[in-house]
């Protein structure tokens, strides 16, 4: 059986072609997913080593190297690659001391081409818009989803159109979506209701849409875990945590995780531990709930960590689905703890952006409350670069950073600059002590 699309309700279970344009089920109304015939993965252990020695622009690329792992496209002259992923597995000791951990490893998926882990699912959006002879791709964003779409539309010959939600993304986002090209529209209204919006337009003018209700960009986001398996040499760790905003990520890794024992690659799951913001925490409260059957939406999230502040997560269903079938958690954390937590991964000389320190907040609550041991192998899941928030940084480092409700954090971990005269002996005695 080729690719197909299939929906993720399994009371409906509808098959589509895969070059059907389709967000959600037409029969009744549940999430898209990308499903494929039998496979034998013998073979594609080594087959994707040899890859590495490749200077295929295709080979190069960390997310079609596993091209066997989601085969859905039949011509791979669509493909629009930036080398994404090929993102490095980080020590970071100190982290792993303030989390309660013998040791903790990130993976940092900042280290992509557009400086977020957005790249791995976009280069699939991308090329399938390009199969399917669209001119114009769109999205909505809290800032990575854009700078990702422009990059890849511009690259691919596509025109991006981008919806943000107004004062509510950070400069270096939306500079970046700026200098990729995209038309971008900033917006009144939250991501929610740009979500809202995006969908209707994008339905009527016949735009692609490119959010992580398209099921091309979660089979991209998949690599993550199968490039993380393959740098370990296969052996499956304990926990994989990350940060939860719409949950396409969460989503994507459940699937790749449970494809992978499926095939073969790996014989057991590891558990997955998302972590929300709690001012923008409806899937922490979902989990919480007696029956986990309807997710509340939160009307006004508030969070500094911009990249999450998302109070109605789409893919809900499909993440609520890998946190179950991986015995997983949900976690939520303070805009102080996150704040505390980044600046420490910066201490490690490794840096993230605020919502990626979501994990490591996350990490120290679970040790602290027994869940995840100290002795556990824990990978941690970095979503963006250090400097996709340089603003937060220095507000933070300066004592100036405000939380939600305008109160003032502590910068327990501050590190602000120390203004001097021009004048040698002032340096000196200040660099004396
Ligand atoms: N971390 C970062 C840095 C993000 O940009 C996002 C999502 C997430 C975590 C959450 O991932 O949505 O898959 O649960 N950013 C989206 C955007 C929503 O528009 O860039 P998720």
């Amino acid at each position: 059986m080729p690719a197909e699309l299939a929906c993720f309700d399994e009371r409906c279970g509808a098959r589509f072609p895969v070059t059907d344009v389709l967000y959600n089920c037409p029969r009744c109304g549940g999430l898209i997913e990308t499903v494929y015939g039998q496979r034998d993965a013998s073979g594609w252990k080594q087959l994707w080593r040899e890859r590495r020695m490749s200077n295929l622009p295709i080979d190069q690329s960390g997310v079609w190297r596993y091209r066997e792992f989601l085969p859905f496209l039949d011509d791979y002259r669509h493909v629009v690659t930036l080398r994404e992923g090929n993102t490095p597995l980080l020590e970071g000791p100190g982290a792993a001391a303030y989390g309660g951990l013998d040791r903790l490893v990130f993976k940092h998926q900042g280290f992509n081409p557009t400086g977020s882990f957005k790249d791995n699912g976009m280069t699939c959006g991308a090329a399938q818009a390009r199969r399917l002879g669209m001119q114009r791709v769109a999205c909505v964003s809290t800032g990575n989803t854009s700078a990702s779409m422009a990059a890849y539309a511009s690259a691919g010959g596509l025109q991006p159109v981008i919806f943000l939600p107004h004062g509510n993304i950070s400069f270096g986002k939306l500079a970046q979506a700026l200098e990729y090209g995209a038309r971008t529209l900033q917006v009144e209204a939250n991501f929610d209701q740009n979500l809202a919006l995006v969908r209707v337009v994008a339905g009527q003018l016949g735009i692609y849409l490119l959010n992580s209700i398209n099921p091309f960009r979660i089979e991209g986001q998949k690599t993550i875990m199968v490039e993380m398996m393959d740098q370990r040499d296969w052996r499956v760790p304990d926990w994989v945590v990350l940060p939860g905003g719409n949950l396409g990520n969460a989503s994507a890794f459940g699937k790749a995780l449970r494809e992978m024992r499926d095939l073969g690659l790996i014989d057991r799951l590891p558990r997955l531990a998302v972590v929300q913001a709690a001012g923008a925490a409806p899937f922490y409260e979902l989990m919480r709930s007696a029956d986990r059957s309807r997710l509340r939406r939160v009307e006004h999230p508030e969070t500094l960590a911009t990249a999450i502040k998302i109070g109605d997560p789409v893919s809900w269903p499909k993440a609520l689905h890998e946190i179950e079938a991986t015995g997983g958690v949900v976690e939520s954390v303070t805009e102080q703890e996150i704040a505390d937590a980044k600046a420490v991964i910066g201490r490690c000389g490794i840096g993230c952006e605020p919502a990626s320190a979501a994990t490591l907040a996350g990490i120290r609550k679970l040790t602290g409350s027994g869940v995840i041991s100290g002795d556990s192998d824990v990978v941690a899941i970095l979503t963006g670069n250090v400097l996709k928030d340089p603003d937060y940084i220095h507000r933070y480092h300066t004592g100036i950073l405000q939380g939600i409700a305008g109160e003032r954090l502590i910068s327990n971990l501050g590190n602000p600059p120390a203004l001097v005269q021009c004048n040698t002996s002032a340096i000196i005695s200040l660099l004396q002590v």
